[in-house]
Parts: structure tokens; sequence; C-alpha cells
């Protein structure tokens, strides 16, 4: 049986599991290294692998990116909503403060967007505070460290 079988009209997932995308932004894949008073010493790949076992635990596939660049943030954002992903976890990073390209690309599509963070932004620096991402996501979650995936994936998992 495959698992993701695309249909040659509509490029549509038709397979029997939902796929849940996770993006990344910028820097993320320095995690373990950077700043880990702030953000932990969990890697990407550790974080990504816990989400795989959880989502294939409850049926469900990972997909699970990162780019340091914005547009590609877009054009996945776009891609899950071709191939009808069940949802988005969507951590932006630095974009979150600063992207209305993001914030525009998200309320054009109809898969539903999770923000989240490892940190809380709110208990940081004032120009965290604002959230294009979020003036558009279905929940925020965030301050719990790589636990915020999570958290997120439980939700989402439950739509
Ligand atoms: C972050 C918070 C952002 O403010 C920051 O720019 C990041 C990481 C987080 O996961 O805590 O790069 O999104």
């Amino acid at each position: 049986m495959c698992n993701r079988c695309f249909d040659n009209i509509g490029g549509r997932i038709l397979a029997d599991q939902p796929t849940i995308f996770v993006l990344n932004g910028p820097n993320l894949n320095l995690l373990g290294t950077r700043e880990p008073e702030i953000y932990g010493t969990d890697t990407l790949d550790d974080i990504a692998g816990r989400l795989d076992d959880r989502a294939r635990a409850a049926g469900a596939l990972i997909d699970f990116r990162q780019s340091n660049h914005e547009g590609h943030l877009i054009d996945w954002l776009h891609e899950a909503q071709a191939v009808g992903a069940k949802a988005v976890l969507l951590n932006a990073a630095g974009f979150t403060h600063t992207s209305v390209a993001i914030l525009d690309t998200i309320k054009a599509i109809t898969v539903p967007v999770f923000e989240v963070h490892l940190s809380d932004p709110h208990k940081r620096e004032s120009f965290r505070h604002l959230s294009y991402v979020g003036m558009a996501a279905k929940a925020v979650f965030a301050g719990h460290g790589a636990k915020s995936y999570e958290l997120a994936l439980d939700v989402a998992l439950q739509l």
C-alpha cells in the first residue's frame, strides 16, 4: 500500500493517512547550539524524530522541513494546500515578526496553520510581541521548548 499516492490531475494526496506539514524558518537548523539558554539543546532532528513517532502512533504522517528563505516557506504553504495536508505547524522564527507575505499566504489557503515557538516571544524583546503569523493562525503554541511542537501536533491530530 502506498502512503502518498498522487492522482495525475490535481496532485492531491490520495493516501488514507493524513499528512501534517511541519515548517521551520531561519536559524532553526542551528538548534542544539543556538542560544541553548533560550531554545534548549534539542536539535531539529531530535524534534522531527519525536513528531514522527507521535504522528505514526496516531496513524498520520509528518512532512518536516526547514529553510532560511522566506519564499521557501511560502511555496511549502502552497504545497500543503495543493496536496491536501491536514494541517501545518509553522515556526516561522524571525519571519514571524516581519512577514506580511507569510500572513497573506496563510490567509490565502484553507489548511489550518498552527503557530509554534520554542520560546515565548511575549516574554522577550518588544519587537517579538508582534506576530504576523498569529494574525491568521488557528492557535499558538509557545514557551514550552521543543514540547511546543508536540502540543501543537496533538491538537492538529484531533482536527
Ligand atoms: C522562535 C522565536 C522567534 O522570535 C525567533 O526569531 C526565532 C525562534 C522560537 O521558536 O522561539 O528564531 O520562533
